[in-house]
């Protein structure tokens, strides 16, 4: 599937206001902010910032402040990745098409600029255009997406635990909604409040983000068996090599294959409500699904 050409004009708005919110390659010291740029300017899809700001889109004509919170969902995700490629945990070396953090940096400036981006990106949500009640609602949000209960590291410290065992179909349903669909949902959901949703729509878009986000995992998994490292821009086939806790090894790939088409059914349906006025975030949920990289 191509993607949608709405797609185009969003990244623009992302990647214009995250070359604003990041310090400049030649701020004192230097050698961290080069890293910084060097993993956030690698070419990633922009998946999270774009779902947040099309969530906020379903509410709202002012973008502002869901394109700040999506930027600090980007700044999040990529700390997660350098870490995540780091040697005492998947030891990997290409990334987004490039060799990884630390292959460049060092692990000591890859650690740093992990720990850099995972503090700017409170700073920029702290500093988002956004009203303050609500502000504070989406950082909390986006912090409880981001942590150890149900949220990103909890599940990368269950993957961490998985590693080489025999892993259950709940173990690894909880692996997948906290280290990949949370921090999704956080996105969503944070572009939801600062668009003005309130009661039954947060609860609807944050269900719509937990099944949108979970079908992700499930697709990542597949790709992980199917495609190349040079479409994926890292290494294909490292979950078999790793013994990693996937649904193609749990269930097969056909399996997986309904099991995401499943998930997206599910999230489609939480959408219904808003006829027209979700009509590009039902693309993008459409585009997660069917996407080959
Ligand atoms: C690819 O996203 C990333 C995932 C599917 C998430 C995997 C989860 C982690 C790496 C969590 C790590 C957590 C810690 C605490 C180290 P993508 O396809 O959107 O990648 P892109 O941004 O490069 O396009
Ligand atoms: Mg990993």
């Amino acid at each position: 599937m191509t993607q949608p050409d709405f797609f185009q004009a969003d990244h623009a708005l992302i990647e214009a206001a995250l070359e604003r919110l990041l310090p400049p390659e030649n701020t004192p010291p230097q050698t961290i902010h080069r890293a910084m740029r060097y993993s956030v300017f690698a070419g990633g899809k922009r998946i999270r910032p774009i779902l947040c700001l099309e969530a906020a889109r379903v509410f709202t004509g002012n973008l502002d402040g869901a394109v700040q919170a999506g930027c600090a969902v980007e700044l999040i995700h990529t700390y997660s990745l350098i870490h995540d490629d780091l040697p005492a945990l998947d030891n990997d070396d290409l990334r987004r098409g490039k060799p990884t953090n630390h292959k460049v940096f060092g692990e000591a400036m890859a650690i740093l600029a992990g720990d850099g981006l995972l503090t700017l990106a409170f700073q920029v949500l702290a500093e988002a255009p956004i009203e303050s009640g609500r502000r504070s609602r989406a950082i909390a949000e986006i912090s409880a997406a981001a942590g150890t209960v149900n949220g990103m590291v909890g599940g990368q410290v269950a993957d961490v635990e998985a590693g080489g065992k025999q892993v259950g179909a709940e173990m690894l349903e909880y692996i997948h909604r906290s280290k990949t669909a949370a921090l999704i949902r956080g996105s969503i959901v944070a572009g939801a409040i600062a668009g003005g949703a309130a009661g039954n729509d947060v609860e609807r878009l944050r269900r719509f983000g937990d099944s949108i986000g979970w079908a992700f995992q499930v697709v990542d998994d597949i790709l992980d068996v199917e495609e190349s490292s040079a479409a994926l821009g890292k290494t294909a086939g490292k979950d078999q090599a790793q013994q990693k806790a996937t649904y193609p090894a749990l269930y097969g790939l056909e399996k997986s294959r309904a099991i995401a088409a499943d998930l997206e059914s599910r999230a489609l349906r939480e959408l219904d409500a808003y006829g027209e006025r979700a009509s590009r975030l039902r693309q993008v949920a459409q585009f997660l699904v069917a996407r080959r990289s």
